[in-house]
């Protein structure tokens, strides 16, 4: 299998805490230790690095916790980049900020007209872009992600509150296969995935409980968390080579690997 050396853009958890609760894995009364945090964050970035890939950084905004969340930030594909818009107001300013960093790093900018949190819930899969709903983005919003980047949208229904966003449930390893719990899914779209892909690994509810489908993939390597055990066997059994990686601070927050990144991608030949 063929490693595609990506560009990634990330948040340093400089200001994380987990003050407010917009998903079941946020506790405001659990203690959090944002210096572990940091460092953890710090490990993800450097395996990216060892992997080859480039690593951008955003400056982190004080009083915006969840900014590290940068998959959240954008959708950017051939060069265009789709800004967000939250559905709490809590993340709401993060919206700009990422903006303004697409708008200087030189991308063609589109604003959303709905509810539209970004790479987490919209996932390039191949020449399909999978579009969760149900939670965060609005189902509007996906045809204006179909008109934007001109990939047909495929809407996946998610149905179960700690997955929700697509990143939490589903995973793109390489442009023909994903890895996904099927019982996140409305049984439609459970139909429609095993339709796409017949070859799918299928997660199981404790791989998923540790955010392990919060992964990142460059077609060989699948950068995971280290407590997603049961997936990292299934996929070294596809001939994939699994990093495990500690986010468990993060997971507080209700987030892992993929969530503190997202994918840059440029022209049509790096996508
Ligand atoms: N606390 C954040 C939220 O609920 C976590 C976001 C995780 N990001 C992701 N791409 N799944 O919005």
């Amino acid at each position: 299998m063929d490693a595609t050396s990506q560009r990634l853009l990330m948040c340093r958890p400089t200001y994380f805490a987990v003050d407010y609760a917009i998903n079941p894995w946020m506790d405001p009364s659990a203690p959090v230790d944002a210096a572990l945090a940091v460092r953890q964050w710090e490990q993800l970035r450097q395996t990216y690095l060892d992997l080859g890939h480039t690593v951008e950084e955003i400056t982190p905004v004080p009083g915006l916790p969840d900014m590290v969340f940068a998959a959240n930030g954008g959708t950017v594909i051939d060069g265009r980049a789709m800004a967000v818009q939250f559905r709490d107001p809590q993340r709401a300013d993060e919206a700009p900020a990422y903006r303004a960093w697409f708008e200087a790093a030189g991308f063609e900018i589109y604003d959303p007209k709905h509810v539209n949190e970004g790479e987490g819930d919209v996932l390039l899969a191949g020449d399909h872009l999978l579009a969760g709903t149900g939670f965060r983005t609005a189902h509007a919003a996906h045809a204006q992600l179909q008109e934007v980047f001109g990939y047909p949208v495929i809407t996946m229904q998610l149905v179960d509150p700690r997955f929700y966003h697509l990143d939490t449930a589903l995973t793109v390893l390489d442009e023909r296969t994903v890895a996904y719990l099927p019982e996140a899914f409305s049984p439609g779209s459970q139909a429609v995935l095993r339709r796409l892909f017949p070859d799918a690994v299928h997660a199981t509810m404790a791989d998923a409980e540790v955010l392990g489908l919060n992964a990142v993939s460059d077609g060989r390597h699948v950068v995971l968390p280290a407590q997603a055990t049961d997936l990292a066997a299934k996929l070294r059994d596809r001939g994939y080579e699994t990093i495990g990686v500690d986010l468990s601070e993060l997971r507080k927050a209700g987030g892992g690997p993929k969530c503190c990144t997202l994918r840059l991608r440029q022209g049509k030949a790096s996508k």
